[in-house]
């Protein structure tokens, strides 16, 4: 593995992302497995899609790829480091290595779609003029120019998805996790979410995204069936 500056100043890497070995997750004592034997090598510069029905464990794979939970079963390694040696090493993992666009991010609400945008450029140590113009460029690529000046509070369901995904485009984290990016999306605005995640993949991160939608899929490198079966990439 190999780490350069990718088209967006990003500094993104060269070979494997993520890789599990024989991962597997149950929840609670005695439930039933959610996901089992799940063997994957996602690489840096590609789009996966996490696909299945509601319920089948895709925002729990998510959620163990992003190390947001550790599994009950296998292992999980992130650019080359195992993931889970310690409580320092997986809280740095965490904040250096992803970007997440979640169904139901916090945002502030009062303030405006750029400065909700322009908040994780400030955090990683732009200046004022650097952050907004990045996030109104973000915004720009998700088709909000026009709401850019607009409260968060006043934006649709779908605007502040697509805000959220802005937020994730301007961060400079080599991995892109979304669950459900679309998920109140028409086919149009769908398939710019899905255009930018593609132009992120062409700048060398390694995007996953979990999904529903076939805009979405039918633009990923590779579709990953999720459920109880085990999987093999
Ligand atoms: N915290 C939890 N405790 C117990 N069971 C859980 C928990 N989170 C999820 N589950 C169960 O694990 C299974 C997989 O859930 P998950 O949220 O990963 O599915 P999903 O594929 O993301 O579904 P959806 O498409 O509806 O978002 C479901 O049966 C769910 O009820
Ligand atoms: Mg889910």
């Amino acid at each position: 593995m190999s780490a350069h500056p990718g088209a967006h100043g990003a500094t993104c890497c060269v070979g494997l992302a993520i890789e599990t070995i024989a991962l597997g997750h149950t929840y609670g004592r005695s439930g039933a497995p959610v996901l089992c034997d799940v063997n994957l090598g996602l690489e840096f510069g590609r789009i996966t899609a996490l696909w299945g029905p509601s319920g089948s464990g895709k925002s729990t794979l998510l959620s163990l790829l992003g190390l947001l939970m550790a599994p009950t079963a296998g292992s999980v390694t992130v650019a080359g480091h195992s993931a889970w040696t310690s409580p320092r090493a997986t809280r740095r993992m965490r904040s250096s290595l992803f970007a997440w666009v979640l169904q139901n991010s916090a945002c502030l609400e009062a303030r405006t779609a750029v400065d909700n945008v322009a908040m994780g450029v400030l955090a990683e140590g732009a200046s004022r003029p650097d952050a907004v113009q990045k996030a109104t460029a973000a915004l720009q690529t998700v088709g909000l120019a026009e709401r850019a000046r607009s409260r968060a509070v006043d934006l649709s369901g779908g605007e502040l998805q697509r805000m959220t995904v802005a937020r994730a485009l301007t961060q400079n984290k080599p991995i892109v996790l979304a669950d459900e990016p679309t998920g109140q999306l028409d086919a149009s605005s769908s398939a710019t979410v899905a255009d930018a995640f593609r132009e992120l993949a062409r700048a060398g991160r390694c995007v996953v995204v979990a999904t529903h939608d076939y805009t979405v899929a039918d633009r990923c490198d590779l579709v990953v069936a999720v459920g109880t079966k085990p999987v093999k990439t």
